[in-house]
């Protein structure tokens, strides 16, 4: 991932067709499918959240993610470099977007540890315990454990980035993802066919309900877009200046997003239902945030026969998921110091990693020590989740769309992802990137900070 690396010679590029599809997968599939999106979806009214994340993954996320890729491989060039070379006063929001990764990997990291914890204990037969509502909280509540698995998961992505070794991560994770789609069908089906209540918590799911409509939702599930689908954070551009011309861009970027938001949708499939049946369809149970996935997945393992195996199983491939992604997002910081601070990639390695140790520390210590410290009544991991999700991005993306619906212009994009072959989705796409996207961003944008300052109230 060098920007100096201009031509087409140097700059290393996916092999085969397929090549980008997966790279693009794996950064997308993650915690922000297994752990983010099932908890929001909870959260935020379950189908409203639901109908508005497809809409909006299938207009705004499909133009966004085609912009970026074709920008990058219009360019040849990572997201500072490419928006410095089209034009010099947008160069900022590739700056800005390249800023999101350093904020997001640490607190990733964090939970990647949590992810560790719970490989182990299903490992060493401790499957019942885990199953008790207080184990998470009581267990993120311990000041050192937390943070020992933090350091873990972060020192393994390191050493995978430091040796260059991803090439083989990403094989295995090859292998594991279809192993994970199974296993969480077969985890759905038999939790739907044993579990009291389920059928209820499916409906509130699936079907959209009006009522629980706010500016929230949307503000949510936006967010999660970006996150989820690894956008307005420079990795797609990037992933773009490695595609050769003969792939088609929007046939590509279709099958992501269906895989991403397919993995996202049978999550929440496996866990908003079961919380439904272990409360008894009480729904305050909904609201837990980000523990929901730690807290409700041991239940569904231990109604199980043979729990313990499967939960290993399962956190295994969560890891693996959650390992891809992280190490796209090291990587695109590692090129960025790289690139802009000049040091050679050992050094930025050691770097990334340092500064992400440190930055992890306080998302982590949040839910001990420092539980009473409060910004914008939010703890810091949510903090650090807060700003990139909501904040950061939707500026980039807003920023993304002014660029290229008023600046170098939709055709310029069109173009590109024309070469080989008619871009169907022509007119949704210039649509949506002049009008719809721009709009939309702003309001969501305003209202989300204005609630967060506690002006308005949504
Ligand atoms: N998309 C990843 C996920 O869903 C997270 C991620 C964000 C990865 C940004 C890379 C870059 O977990």
């Amino acid at each position: 991932m060098n920007t100096k690396n201009q031509t087409d010679t140097k700059r290393s590029s996916f092999t085969g067709k397929i090549g980008f599809v997966l790279a693009a997968a794996g950064s997308a599939v993650g915690l922000g499918n297994i752990w983010r999106f099932p908890y929001l979806a909870a959260q935020y009214g379950g189908g409203i959240f639901l109908l508005v994340y497809i809409i909006l993954a299938v207009t705004f996320g499909f133009s966004l993610m085609v912009a970026e890729t074709a920008i990058g491989r219009k360019t040849n060039l990572s997201a500072i470099g490419a928006f410095q070379a089209l034009d010099k006063r947008f160069s900022w929001v590739g700056y800005l977007a390249s800023a999101v990764p350093i904020i997001i990997l640490p607190y990733y990291s964090v939970i990647g540890g949590w992810v560790m914890k719970y490989i182990f204990g299903f490992v060493a037969g401790e499957g019942s315990q885990m199953a008790d509502s207080n184990f998470f909280p009581n267990y993120t509540s311990t000041t050192a454990e937390p943070l020992i698995w933090f350091f873990e998961f972060i020192a393994i992505t390191s050493v995978i980035v430091f040796f260059g070794v991803e090439k083989g991560i990403e094989k295995v994770s090859k292998i594991m993802m279809p192993i994970l789609i199974f296993l969480i069908l077969f985890i759905v089906i038999y939790a739907l066919l044993t579990m009291e209540n389920a059928l209820d918590g499916v409906i509130y799911y699936i079907k959209p309900d009006f009522s629980k409509f706010s500016i929230m939702t949307v503000v949510a599930a936006m967010g999660q877009m970006f996150y989820s689908m690894s956008l307005s954070m420079g990795i797609m551009i990037t992933f773009g200046s490695y595609m050769k011309k003969d792939i088609d861009i929007s046939k590509s970027v279709h099958q992501i997003e269906l895989f991403d938001t397919g993995i996202a949708f049978l999550s929440g499939l496996l866990i908003v239902p079961a919380v439904f049946a272990f409360s008894g369809g009480d729904e305050s149970a909904l609201g837990q945030g980000p523990g929901l996935m730690f807290v409700t997945l041991p239940k569904i393992f231990n109604t199980m026969p043979a729990g313990n195996v499967i939960g290993s199983v399962f956190f295994i491939m969560v890891f693996f998921a959650a390992l891809t992604s992280a190490i796209s997002l090291m990587e695109t910081v590692v090129s960025i110091f790289m690139d802009k601070a000049k040091l050679n990639r050992k050094l930025s390695c050691i770097v990334v990693f340092a500064s992400s140790l440190l930055l992890g520390i306080p998302s982590s210590l949040g839910f001990s020590v420092w539980s009473k410290v409060k910004i914008l009544g939010l703890q810091f991991l949510d903090l650090f989740d807060f700003i990139s999700n909501n904040i950061m991005m939707p500026v980039a993306a807003f920023a993304t769309c002014i660029f290229v619906g008023y600046f170098i212009k939709p055709k310029a994009i069109i173009d590109e992802v024309s070469v080989n072959g008619k871009f169907k989705e022509e007119k949704l796409f210039s649509t949506v990137i002049r009008f719809i996207a721009p709009i939309c961003i702003v309001t969501i944008l305003v209202s989300s900070i204005l609630n967060v300052f506690g002006i308005i109230k949504i």
